[in-house]
């Protein structure tokens, strides 16, 4: 097949993102995409019932503007400044089509969510990559103030560290070009770049329900960012990018009952974590803070993390390896329920 005459060259030469891998069998330990591990709230699984009916032959609303409306009364942002999408991928693939061409440059930690280097392959940028340091911050003023567009996590994956906010903050007053904070996992956290983003018309927030709502299958992610940013970015989405279902338990999600049962399993959460961090830590891992859904646990020596992520998958426990070269001694590991967790140290334990 002559790829060559069909394909772009940055395509042809690109890799894709590797997913976590999502196992058949419902009796893995998944601990390896940072899914949440509690059911999603009663009130969205009563949303999609309602949902299933004749309606389903018609198209869904194209902006999404009824949950645009609470999105904004939850999150008190202007809804023209709020666009939806199908998870928080897609509005990633949306902001890189519509502010990179070729050779522009887009900058990025060194370490952070492996979609973003993707991206920018295939839009042929110019990619700047910010070396975190020992305690993985970035040195601010290693960011250039002229990039087209600027991205980091808060917190920051794969370690679940939140850069100082006064930084991030002088950061994003600095910058030329535009700046997306990434906040799949912040629920978790301490705090949020709201107030960041409120004080800086060049900077966007994005979210998502993948993980402290329990709804990483349902696909939905929201970009929080300038009226007049927003309104560029609705010139180039899908018409209907956001189905009917989704749009519907977004709703449910965000109604009071379903907003208390996420904050529930939050808590819970953050509580498990900070065990794991402990148990982790006696058994001679290095484990920073997190203030994310899942922690990053490093060890030198024998046997190594490659060999332990392959060994916990062997005993039916899913954790995630990155082959990078600064984390080629860590395990990346989702906080799961107590009975999970106790489980994975177990098999840990025996295999040390
Ligand atoms: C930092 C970060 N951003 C975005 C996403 C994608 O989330 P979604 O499920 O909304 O596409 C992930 C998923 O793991 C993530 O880790």
């Amino acid at each position: 097949m002559n790829l060559e005459n069909w394909f772009r060259p940055a395509v042809l030469k690109m890799k894709g993102y590797v997913p976590g891998e999502q196992p058949k069998d419902t009796t893995t330990v998944k601990l390896n995409t940072n899914e949440n591990p509690y059911p999603p709230s009663p009130e969205v699984l009563k949303a999609v019932r309602d949902q299933a009916d004749q309606r389903l032959r018609l198209y869904p609303e194209p902006t999404a503007d009824t949950l645009r409306k609470r999105l904004s009364q939850v999150y008190r942002w202007p809804l023209e400044g709020i666009l939806v999408g199908n998870g928080s991928d897609e509005i990633l693939t949306l902001l890189f089509h519509a502010i990179l061409g070729k050779g522009d440059m887009v900058q990025y930690p060194d370490i952070t969510y492996s979609l973003y280097p993707v991206l920018a392959r295939m839009r042929e940028a110019r990619e700047k990559e910010v070396k975190l340091d020992s305690r993985w911050n970035p040195d601010f003023k290693a960011f250039s103030t002229q990039a087209r567009l600027t991205l980091w996590g808060y917190p920051n994956a794969p370690v679940g560290n939140g850069f100082p906010m006064a930084d991030m903050k002088a950061f994003c007053k600095r910058a030329k070009g535009l700046v997306l904070i990434d906040e799949a996992y912040v629920d978790f956290a301490k705090d949020d770049c709201f107030p960041i983003a409120r004080a800086c018309p060049n900077t966007m927030i994005l979210r998502t329900m993948s993980k402290s709502f329990s709804l990483a299958g349902v696909r939905l992610g929201y970009l929080f960012g300038h009226p007049s940013i927003i309104a560029e970015l609705l010139k180039v989405k899908d018409s209907y990018n956001v189905n009917r279902m989704t749009q519907a338990v977004g709703l449910a999600a965000l109604s009071p009952a379903g907003l208390a049962d996420m904050r529930k399993n939050v808590r819970r959460i953050r509580l498990d974590r900070n065990s794991l961090i402990e148990e982790l830590r006696n058994l001679g891992f290095t484990v920073p803070d997190s203030q994310s859904n899942f922690i990053l646990a490093a060890r030198r020596g024998h046997p190594p993390a490659e060999s332990l992520y392959k060994n916990l998958k062997k005993r039916g426990v899913l954790v995630r390896y990155f082959p990078h070269p600064r984390l080629k001694d860590s395990l990346r590991i989702t906080v799961g329920t107590p009975a999970q967790n106790h489980r994975f140290l177990t098999e840990l334990r025996r295999l040390l």
